[in-house]
């Protein structure tokens, strides 16, 4: 068995002068490089002379350990004086055994430093710093210089092998070992976040956002290790639980988006309580047998006034949503009444639509009243949402050529009380608002934003 994770270096601010112009300093692997532990990495720094010249390098091999970034931290590894000698400095000096070794594979040109079993502490940036000396009047003199850097990142394995297996798995799974993982899944979830929110364009956002959903989904099993890993009340953290939510509403299309929003609204007109802005009743049914949704719009009641009469011309706008599921389908409308705020409209409606149609998500019947103006724009007196499910004949499978021997569904009286929204109150419209490449997003916000405009809501 195997459980292995990543440990995470920041990329320290690389100490570097600026001064390589006689001569090219190169590091590979660069940027870095990453090992696992207990494997021997080796770094080659090359060196060439940009102009022929008589100069000898003096080479140094530091190391600057991750975590720390001041210069008085950067140890020297080993150095290279130009009689080819090598000299060990401190930080080679705290092993005990040879760990780190200095290997001038060609001179003057190519310098390697090997790390051997390579551990944590040796994750860091390693520089080589190159000193040109000419001699000048029979004596040496510093010239040029340059420094080049890579970094070292290392992987911790558990490798549970061996004789002592049952012994390593034992203590793997003993808490205190497992405590080690949370750091590790707090820092992910907390980069994951910071690359999400990095990403300012709108454009690309979805499938960056789709491909993020999926990292933190294998991060998550990885983490949850098939229950041998880390609980799940760690795992969902409020850190967690804000980033997922913010990938899944980003990572849906904008169709998605809309059936949301047309879901909630759904489920809004269900725990709506009062009817400050009045009501409408209907009935309404859907016959399987020939594909058509019934609605008879009753009546409305306890209008809100609306003319300088006190009184209101109330008509009801009857529009199958959302328009993707139902492009064919134009909005209907009753007859208009004249100064009646509790109007008997009596009309029947039909829609020939499949049931899988009525069956869609975010599927509704958005009932707006209007009070007609023949002068300016119709007022708005309120709308109600009712979701096709609800609706006798849709809900419940639908079972090949048994439906014909189904009797139709017996219409339900439907009383819908009337809403406004609130504005500014929906994080799915700013989202669809934000896709300003997409025409039927931006087409689908603009609306909702002209009907909050004629919110009372607001005032
Ligand atoms: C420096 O050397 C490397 C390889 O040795 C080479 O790829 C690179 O182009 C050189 N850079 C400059 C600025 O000469
Ligand atoms: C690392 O190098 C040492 C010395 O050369 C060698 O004995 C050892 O087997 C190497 N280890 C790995 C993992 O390659
Ligand atoms: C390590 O050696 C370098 C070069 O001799 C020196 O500048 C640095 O201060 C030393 N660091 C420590 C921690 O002794
Ligand atoms: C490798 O390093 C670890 C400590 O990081 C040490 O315990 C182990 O003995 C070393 N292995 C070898 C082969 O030097
Ligand atoms: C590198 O060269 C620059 C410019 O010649 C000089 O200012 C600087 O002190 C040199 N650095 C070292 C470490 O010699």
């Amino acid at each position: 068995m195997k459980i292995s994770s990543v440990v995470f270096a920041l990329l320290t601010r690389a100490l570097l002068g600026d001064w390589c112009l006689a001569i090219n300093v190169t590091i590979t692997p660069y940027p870095f490089t990453v090992a696992q532990e207990g494997q021997n990495i080796t770094l080659s720094c090359v060196v060439s002379q940009r102009r022929r010249n008589a100069a000898l390098p003096v080479v140094k091999w530091t190391f600057l350990p991750a975590g720390t970034d001041r210069p008085e931290d950067e140890l020297l590894i080993a150095r290279v004086n130009m009689r080819k000698a090598r000299f060990y400095g401190n930080y080679t000096k705290s092993f005990t055994w040879p760990k780190l070794k200095l290997t001038v594979v060609k001179q003057g040109k190519i310098f390697d430093l090997v790390i051997l079993n390579v551990s944590e502490g040796d994750r860091g940036l390693y520089m080589c710093r190159v000193q040109e000396f000419k001699k000048h009047q029979d004596r040496w003199k510093a010239s040029s210089n340059c420094t080049a850097a890579t970094e070292l990142r290392v992987t911790v394995e558990w490798t549970l092998s061996g004789s002592s297996e049952v012994e390593d798995v034992e203590s793997y799974f003993h808490p205190r070992k497992r405590r080690l993982l949370i750091p590790l899944w707090i820092n992910s979830v907390k980069i994951l976040h910071q690359v999400a929110a990095q990403h300012h364009q709108q454009e690309g956002l979805m499938v960056f956002c789709q491909r993020l959903q999926y990292t933190l989904q294998c991060l998550e099993q990885c983490f949850l290790a098939e229950g041998n890993g880390l609980p799940l009340d760690i795992l969902h953290s409020d850190e967690y639980k804000a980033l997922k939510a913010h990938l899944s509403h980003n990572s849906l299309s904008s169709w998605k988006l809309v059936e949301k929003f047309l879901e909630g609204k759904v489920w809004e007109q269900k725990v709506y309580n009062g009817e400050k802005y009045g009501a409408v009743t209907l009935l309404a049914s859907y016959r399987r047998s020939d594909q058509r949704l019934r609605i008879e719009v009753l009546n409305a009641m306890n209008l809100l006034p609306m003319d300088s009469n006190g009184l209101s011309d109330p008509f009801v706008q009857l529009c199958l949503e959302p328009n993707h599921i139902f492009p064919e389908v134009e909005p209907r409308c009753t007859q208009i009444k004249n100064c009646d705020l509790n109007p008997l409209f009596d009309e029947a409606f039909e829609f020939l639509i499949s049931l899988e149609q009525c069956q869609a998500s975010g599927a509704c019947l958005v009932v707006t009243v209007f009070d007609h103006d023949t002068l300016r724009t119709d007022d708005f007196e309120g709308e109600a949402f009712l979701g096709l499910k609800a609706i006798p004949g849709v809900a419940g499978q639908m079972e090949g050529n048994e439906l014909s021997l189904h009797p139709d569904a017996v219409p339900a009286q439907i009383r819908l009380s009337l809403m406004h929204p609130k504005p500014k109150d929906d994080n799915i419209l700013r989202l669809l608002e934000s896709r300003r490449g997409e025409r039927e997003a931006q087409a689908y916000a603009k609306k909702r934003r002209q009907r909050e405009k004629q919110s009372q809501e607001g005032i």
